[in-house]
C-alpha cells in the first residue's frame, strides 16, 4: 500500500511517500481502505514538533525522541471496510466508516487496521468521504470542550466562541447551535463569509479591536484557537460562567459517542463539513504548508489513493 511517512521532525519536506505491506486484521480488527483523511493543526504540530518549553520534552516522550515512533502520521479517516477479523460483529465488508486513531496515528495511508471497539463508526449516509474525514477532528474536539463546559446544562445558553473560523471553531459553532445556544463568534474580517454561511449573526472582528472592547457576559467562553488573552476571556464570564481553551494542559479525549453525534447532525443536514481545500495524496507537502500558515478556514482534506 502507499503510505506517507515522517522520517524525522522538521518542515513539510520530511514527509515521504513509500510502499509498505498491506496490514492484516486480527480477530477483533477491521481492515479499512482509507479514501480520505484530513490534515489538521495537530498533524503539522507533530510533524514539526512545534510546541513550546517543557511540552517539547513531553511530546518527545509520548510520540518519539528524534522522530515519531509511529512513522505514518494522520489521525482521522473515512473509508470502506475491506475485511473483518473472525470475531468482528459490529461491521460488515463494504460499509462506509469514519473514525479517529488519536495517538495511534496511521491514517496517511491506503489501509489501516483498527479494533472494532475503537473510535470508529458508520459514516454519515449522506456524506462524501471528503466530508466525513473533514468533520472528525474539529467536531470531536469541540464536543469534548463544550460538553465539559456544561453546554447541555442550560437552555438558551450564551456562548462566545473565539477563533470561530478554524477546524475546532467552525465545529464549536455548529455544536453550540445544536444546543440552541445564543452564539457570538469572534473571527477576522477574512473569515466573515464562513461564519455567515454557518448562520451566525453576532460576530466580533478581532482584527478591528471589537473583541477587546466587548463587555457582554457569557455562560461559556471557548477559545477554540488558543490565541485570546485568558484575562480578557475571563472578564466576559457570568458569575458562574465557564472558560475553556484548546491551549493548555487539557487535551480532548475521543469517544465513539462524539462520532455518533456528528453523524446524526450531518444526516439531519444540521452540520456543514466546512471544507477549505482538498489536496490529492501526492500533494501532502503542499497541504502541510497550507495548514501550517494557521489561516485555513474550517478543514483541509487529503484524498488517499
Ligand atoms: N487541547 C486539545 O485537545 C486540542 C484539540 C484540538 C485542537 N487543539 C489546538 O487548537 C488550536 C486550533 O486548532 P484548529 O485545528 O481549529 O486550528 P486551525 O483550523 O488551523 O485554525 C486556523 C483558524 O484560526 C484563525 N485565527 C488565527 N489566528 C487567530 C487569532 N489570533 N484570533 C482568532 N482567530 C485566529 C484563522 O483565521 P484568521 O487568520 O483569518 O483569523 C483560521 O481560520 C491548535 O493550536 C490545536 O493544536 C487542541
Amino acid at each position: 500500500m502507499k503510505a506517507i511517512i515522517c522520517q524525522k521532525y522538521g518542515p513539510p519536506e520530511v514527509l515521504k511517500t513509500v510502499t509498505l505491506p498491506k496490514p492484516v486484521p486480527k480477530d477483533d480488527e477491521v481492515l479499512v481502505k482509507i479514501m480520505a483523511t484530513a490534515i489538521n493543526s495537530a498533524d503539522v504540530r507533530i510533524r514539526g514538533l512545534k510546541v513550546k518549553g517543557i511540552m517539547k520534552l513531553v511530546m518527545r516522550m509520548v510520540i518519539g525522541f528524534t522522530k515519531p515512533r509511529k512513522p505514518i502520521l494522520g489521525t482521522v479517516f473515512s473509508g470502506r471496510v475491506e475485511a473483518v477479523g473472525s470475531k468482528v460483529t459490529h461491521f460488515k465488508i463494504g460499509e462506509n466508516v469514519f473514525g479517529m486513531t488519536g495517538l495511534k496515528f496511521g491514517t496517511n495511508a491506503e489501509y489501516i487496521v483498527i479494533n472494532e471497539k475503537a473510535n470508529i463508526t458508520l459514516a454519515p449516509m449522506n456524506a462524501t468521504h471528503e466530508e466525513s474525514a473533514a468533520i472528525i477532528f474539529g467536531g470531536q474536539s469541540a464536543i469534548y470542550f463544550l460538553e465539559k463546559a456544561g453546554i447541555a446544562k442550560k437552555s438558551n445558553i450564551k456562548v462566545l466562541i473565539y477563533g470561530a473560523t478554524g477546524s475546532v471553531g467552525t465545529a464549536a459553532v455548529q455544536i453550540a447551535q445544536s444546543h440552541n445556544a445564543d452564539i457570538t463568534a469572534v473571527c477576522s474580517t477574512r473569515g466573515i463569509a464562513f461564519i455567515e454561511k454557518l448562520g451566525v449573526n453576532k460576530v466580533l472582528f478581532y482584527d478591528q479591536g471589537e473583541f477587546e472592547e466587548h463587555t457582554s457576559k457569557y455562560d461559556i467562553v471557548f477559545d477554540a484557537v488558543g490565541k485570546a488573552s485568558k484575562k480578557k476571556c475571563r472578564s466576559l464570564l457570568e458569575k458562574d460562567g465557564v472558560f475553556k481553551t484548546v491551549e493548555g494542559m487539557e487535551v480532548a479525549s475521543e469517544a465513539r459517542s462524539q462520532l455518533e453525534k456528528l453523524k446524526e447532525l450531518f444526516e439531519m443536514e444540521q452540520y456543514d463539513a466546512t471544507i477549505d481545500k482538498v489536496f490529492p495524496m501526492d500533494q501532502v507537502i503542499e497541504a502541510h504548508r497550507y495548514v501550517e500558515q494557521g489561516r485555513k478556514k474550517g478543514n483541509v482534506v487529503l484524498l488517499i489513493g
